[in-house]
């Protein structure tokens, strides 16, 4: 722990009773606070807590314009016995520090984010759900806050973490998802900032998004920009196939995001004895295993989806459609470790688990 002292300003008036927790849509209701934390004049000061609310800026504010921001999506989940974690909190921070550094963010410093967050989680803590598959969805972002119009990197910054109650990601629940590549369009190229979590990213992913679920399809899965054949991942996932017993990964090749997830089900199949090969995959590939029956299972991994079973994933004339409408054996043993560790019923494989 560090000298780090936090302000807390708590509301007078919980919003709590006015959530239905069994109903929760993903990202839509607010806990009741937020941290704030400003950078200027070379540093960051002044952590405060305080009620969730409107934030002040100008028009002219230069992440609006140029969106040098980054953000972390991660989750605080509740054990059985009451107890209150935060999932891979240092993983996260990790990630978020190497996204900063790609936009020329000033480091957050790592007590400012972790002892931060804690004390925000600790602050709102009611608002972790209990039930299983159930969390709080924790969101820290970071935005360059002068007001110019000047290209130039920002010499102010504010760091914010907001706080949802959240349950399934996709509408389908734990069913299988449809994906479909998506060719004339790219997510990320070597080079540029496809690895690291930056708002723009998703922004150029809406159109190909809402033009695959116009086709019935539920996200898009992305292919490299070059040759438009190896497959990367999907919109918030990072995606894996079971080939015969194998757990097949796309590699960390520059311009897939380095999931979390993904890192846990690596770690978690290696640790029990499954092989693993992170190597790249090409879509005819993929179709030639599916017709020889060797693709077992598809699924996607992520913070907000955890495990999602993938049911079809559609490639100019491939239709590759796999498993029943259930979760298939391997994806279901990941979803139920790895939502079984969050919530105490499994044991913490090493420090994956912050206790609040
Ligand atoms: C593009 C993209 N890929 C993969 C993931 C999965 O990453 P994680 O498991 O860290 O949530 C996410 C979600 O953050 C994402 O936005």
């Amino acid at each position: 722990m560090s000298q780090m002292t936090i302000e807390i300003k708590k509301t007078p008036h919980s919003r709590i009773s006015e959530i239905d927790f069994d109903h929760l849509v993903f990202g839509e209701q607010f806990s009741d606070h937020m941290l704030e934390v400003r950078y200027s004049e070379g540093s960051w000061r002044d952590p405060l807590i305080l009620p969730y609310g409107q934030i002040p800026m100008y028009p002219a504010v230069s992440t609006l314009h140029y969106g040098q921001a980054v953000f972390e999506g991660m989750k605080a989940f509740r054990y059985k016995d009451g107890k209150v974690n935060i999932f891979r909190l240092d993983k996260h921070y990790e990630r978020f520090r190497r996204s900063c550094e790609r936009v020329c963010i000033p480091e957050v410093p790592q007590d400012i984010f972790k002892e931060g967050m804690r004390a925000l989680v600790d602050t709102d803590r009611s608002w972790v759900p209990g039930a299983k598959y159930k969390s709080l969805y924790i969101r820290p972002i970071v935005f360059a806050s002068d007001q110019t119009l000047g290209l130039r990197a920002s010499r102010n910054y504010r760091f914010y973490i907001i706080c949802s109650p959240v349950g399934n990601y996709y509408a389908e629940g734990i069913k299988p998802i449809r994906l479909t590549t998506m060719p004339k369009y790219v997510r990320a190229v070597l080079g540029g900032v496809g690895d690291v979590k930056v708002p723009g990213n998703y922004a150029a992913s809406l159109q190909p998004t809402m033009k695959a679920q116009q086709l019935g399809y539920t996200q898009v899965l992305w292919l490299d920009a070059i040759e438009h054949r190896y497959v990367e991942e999907v919109g918030s996932m990072n995606i894996f196939f079971v080939i015969d017993d194998i757990l097949v990964t796309p590699p960390l090749n520059g311009s897939i995001l380095p999931g979390i997830t993904r890192n846990s089900v690596i770690e978690l199949a290696k640790a029990n004895g499954m092989t693993v090969d992170e190597r790249p995959v090409t879509i005819d590939e993929l179709a030639d295993l599916h017709k020889t029956g060797k693709l077992k299972e598809i699924f996607g991994a992520g913070t907000a989806a955890v495990i999602s079973p993938v049911g079809t994933i559609h490639h100019e004339e491939y239709q590759i459609s796999i498993g029943s409408d259930e979760m298939g054996p391997v994806s279901k043993w990941f979803y139920e470790n790895i939502t079984g560790i969050q919530h105490g019923d499994v044991a913490d494989p090493g420090g994956w688990c912050t206790l609040i």
